[in-house]
């Protein structure tokens, strides 16, 4: 054994995790150095932290004298002179080069359960285009539009990266330049059992998990996406995640309220429908920018109040969908170290002692993750909040059936693309409910808005049959 693994033995034993070498004597080299490249990423003394105080014990959850909504800028209605002037504020941005991509993508998908990273997921019901191509081509048309590069920084994780930037190249990077697609890795941190232990994935191979989407926060800094955005004269990256087909790669409007505001972040948030509904809300905790998770809901039942009219007080909901300033940023990594951690209790595949394979059909194990939003505590200069509607913002697939699905996602296309159909003086079938009973498509780089759909589709003819979709040059495929 070396020098460095030795001391990594040591370690491990001194934070009770030497059980982890009980393959050791079997391993080949590659899985020596292996096991050793995983447990040299571990911050042990952070883990004990996280055992001690969320698995040995349970934190005591966070008391605040006052609770309220968070001030949210009303739907943007396009007539509006504030909203008039965010988005000539937001095209000027664009214009100008300031403005970059940033993409959450290092998640392991589980409760999709999908044979690949999430973003190749097809959610085209037609044409089984992938998440992925969704958002490139929607890059492809704002670059046409407003003449600009849009860098897109991609972040994965070891989960998922080989095969992510596999999959680009394979796509020919969806006709987008290589040079301004950058893909980055996040850090990892150890699953642990009920008891706290690390586990085995194989003999050589810590279970690990990526260390949320906050992770983004350090991976942006050490990765050099901030120093290289800068170096192009970008200041403002647009967040987003992968399984949300609907959203607005880089909204003008929301851009321009954020530049205007000179904002260090700013959000999206979306109407909750119902007290219960599995979302984040957007709150001001003491005066400090917070999102309180779903799951926290009964510890703070305020949450949980409606009006007389029966809507959610506490309605502003957490989409994911941001903008952060490249100077704050660098500020927050200086504060990554505050951020919590947040549990979740999962089904964690592992090794048993004797060395076989244990795939589990309950949780067994918890995962530890940051959070991004957890970043606007450290906001001092108040923060941006835009409302949102859903339609053709936010429609993200967790699961293939139900709430949050891929076949809400395709009813939500239908819906959505199906009415700028209907804008042209085409029929389309809908159902008892009021949906769109046909798959539809329409590529975003053909038409990103209705308008702009209706002038390129004029004189289109076309009748429902059994589907539509729109190619990014205008063919028809149908069904
Ligand atoms: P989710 O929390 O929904 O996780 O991530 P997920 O990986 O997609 O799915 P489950 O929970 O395993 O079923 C929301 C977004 O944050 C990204 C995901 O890729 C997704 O775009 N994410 C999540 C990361 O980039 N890194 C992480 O560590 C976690």
């Amino acid at each position: 054994m070396t020098a460095s693994m030795q001391a990594l033995r040591e370690r491990a034993e001194a934070f009770g995790q030497e059980h982890v070498f009980r393959f050791w004597a079997e391993l080949d080299e590659a899985g020596k150095t292996q096991l050793a490249a995983d447990l040299a990423q571990v911050d042990f003394p952070l883990m004990k932290r996280l055992a001690d105080s969320w698995i040995h014990d349970e934190p005591p959850a966070e008391t605040f004298d006052q609770i309220v909504p968070v001030p949210v800028i009303d739907k943007v209605d396009p007539e509006r002179p504030d909203a008039v002037e965010a988005f000539a504020a937001g095209e000027d941005a664009l214009r100008a080069g300031r403005v970059g991509l940033f993409l959450v993508a290092g998640g392991q998908g589980t409760r999709l359960g999908f044979d690949g990273p999430k973003g190749a997921y097809p959610i085209g019901p037609i044409t089984g285009k992938t998440l992925f191509a969704y958002h490139a081509e929607k890059i492809r048309n704002l670059q046409r539009r407003y003449g600009c590069t849009l860098p897109w920084y991609i972040m994965v994780s070891h989960a998922n990266g080989t095969a992510t930037e596999a999959f680009f190249r394979e796509q020919a990077f969806f006709g987008l330049d290589e040079n301004n697609v950058k893909f980055i890795t996040q850090r990892m941190v150890p699953c642990m059992d009920e008891q706290g232990r690390f586990m085995l994935e194989s003999p050589g191979h810590l279970a690990m998990n990526p260390n949320g989407h906050g992770g983004c926060i350090p991976a942006m800094v050490e990765n050099g996406v901030i120093a290289d955005a800068e170096s192009r004269g970008i200041d403002l990256l647009c967040y987003f995640q992968v399984d949300n087909w609907a959203v607005k790669v880089a909204d003008p409007y929301f851009i321009g309220y954020h530049v205007r505001a000179n904002a260090g972040m700013s959000s999206k948030n979306h109407r909750k429908n119902a007290p219960r509904e599995a979302v984040g809300v957007h709150c001001l905790c003491d005066g400090q920018y917070r999102v309180i998770e779903y799951s926290e809901l009964d510890i703070y039942p305020q949450l949980l109040e409606t009006d007389a009219t029966g809507k959610v007080i506490y309605y502003a909901g957490n989409p994911a969908i941001h903008i952060l300033s490249t100077s704050f940023v660098s500020e927050v990594f200086n504060r990554f170290d505050d951020f919590p951690w947040h549990r979740a209790h999962k089904k964690v595949p592992y090794i048993d002692e004797a060395g076989h394979p244990v795939k589990p059909e309950t949780p067994n194990a918890y995962k530890f993750e940051t959070f991004v939003f957890d970043a606007l505590r450290f906001i001092e200069h108040p923060p941006v909040a835009l409302e949102i509607g859903r339609a053709g913002e936010y429609t993200p697939i967790k699961t293939f059936s139900g709430d949050n699905s891929v076949e809400a996602a395709r009813a939500a296309m239908g819906d959505y693309w199906g009415a700028w159909f209907e804008a042209m003086g085409i029929e389309i079938p809908r159902d008892t409910e009021g949906h769109v009973a046909v798959p539809i498509e329409i590529s975003p780089e053909f038409a990103l808005t209705q308008e702009e759909f209706l002038e390129k589709a004029a004189g289109l003819a076309v009748s429902p049959g059994k589907g539509i979709a729109i190619t990014a040059d205008g063919t028809i495929i149908q069904p």
